[in-house]
């Protein structure tokens, strides 16, 4: 790799080429979805009239955003993991200002493109400062920078959750609640087991938008990395995984080929047929994300769920552990 290199693109280009020549299934990261052009897509995808998680997330903010925070009381940082969308965010922020608090906004992502656009959607509503770092060590840096007297609301919202593997989500939960303080609230978005062809055509609209979503990975690839990839050579294809309860997201070569990266000088073989896992979106009952809470050190205060589109929204709250 050449020294100009910057330390954020060799950490991707490293694990895109360990997720590529691994010898089973190949895969890559979904935390590289999102450059500019992949939020831009990704802020199409919550308009498809497939996707129903999105509006179901903000209907339950929008109408409950009320009762959250006279559940939460005083606040002083409402930190979030991922920066979301402001629309959703701004329900919580202008019900707790309503309320008589006065807060900081604390978004956290890797994207500095959503960031940006995080910044820009609700800057008027709240004083944004936002961190740009994974999840856990963003909330490191936010709650170790807190004093004793200054509570926090954590969100995490859109089912983002979904995305990390099952057997990961109990232990990515203690270590939310390892920098929380007792009383300090937790809120938290998930997408609920339902119909099967509702969910699988929420991941694969007719419109291609999600499919375009997908292969931008390998055009940000391509431009960032100095790959070769033929992203017409290449077809999105979302599959329901019924034993583990979740969407899984693909792409598959449609030919025998061999792909160059350029960063790091290495080729990499496809077979005709064989995919590269891109991401996975587990589904959940809503007494699932209850065992999730006690296991992990928070009470359950609320759940409000949408009926036109099965999604929950969990108020936790952490108990001294
Ligand atoms: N977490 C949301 C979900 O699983 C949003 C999301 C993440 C998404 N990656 C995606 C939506 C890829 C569509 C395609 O639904």
């Amino acid at each position: 790799m050449s020294a100009s290199v910057s330390p954020q693109l060799s950490a991707f280009a490293l694990d895109v080429v360990e997720g590529l020549s691994c010898a089973g299934q190949k895969k890559i990261s979904p935390r590289y979805f999102y450059d500019e052009l992949g939020s831009a897509l990704f802020d199409v995808i919550t308009l498809l009239p497939e996707y129903g998680l999105t509006r179901a997330d903000e209907r339950i903010l929008q109408s409950h955003a009320h009762n959250i925070v006279s559940e939460v009381g005083p606040v002083s940082i409402v930190a979030e993991l991922g920066s979301g969308s402001g629309k959703k965010t701004k329900h919580i922020l202008q019900a707790l200002t309503r309320a008589g608090n006065r807060i900081i906004y604390r978004p956290i992502d890797v994207s500095r493109a959503a960031l940006t656009a995080c910044e820009r959607d609700l800057g008027e509503t709240s004083p944004v400062e936002p961190v740009c770092a994974d999840w856990i060590e963003g909330l490191s840096e936010i709650a170790s920078a807190r004093t004793r007297r200054e509570p926090l609301f954590l969100l995490f919202l859109g089912s983002s959750i979904g995305n990390l593997e099952r057997k990961e989500i109990t232990e990515f939960l203690r270590r939310v609640r390892e920098h929380f303080q007792p009383g300090d609230f937790f809120l938290l978005g998930a997408d609920l087991v339902k119909d099967v062809n509702t969910m699988v055509a929420a991941y694969d609209d007719s419109t291609g938008v999600t499919a375009a979503f997908n292969l931008n990975l390998l055009g940000r690839i391509n431009r960032e990395l100095d790959a070769n990839f033929d992203l017409r050579s290449f077809t999105h294809e979302i599959r329901w995984n019924d034993t583990e309860r979740r969407i899984e997201m693909h792409l598959r070569s449609m030919r025998r080929q061999r792909v160059y990266i350029g960063a790091l000088d290495a080729s990499i073989g496809f077979d005709a047929g064989e995919t590269i896992w891109t991401e996975s979106s587990h589904k959940f009952t809503p007494q699932e994300l209850d065992s999730y809470a006690q296991a992990s050190g928070f009470t359950v205060c609320r759940t409000w769920i949408d009926e036109e589109w099965p999604f929950a929204e969990a108020l936790w709250k952490a108990v001294p552990t």
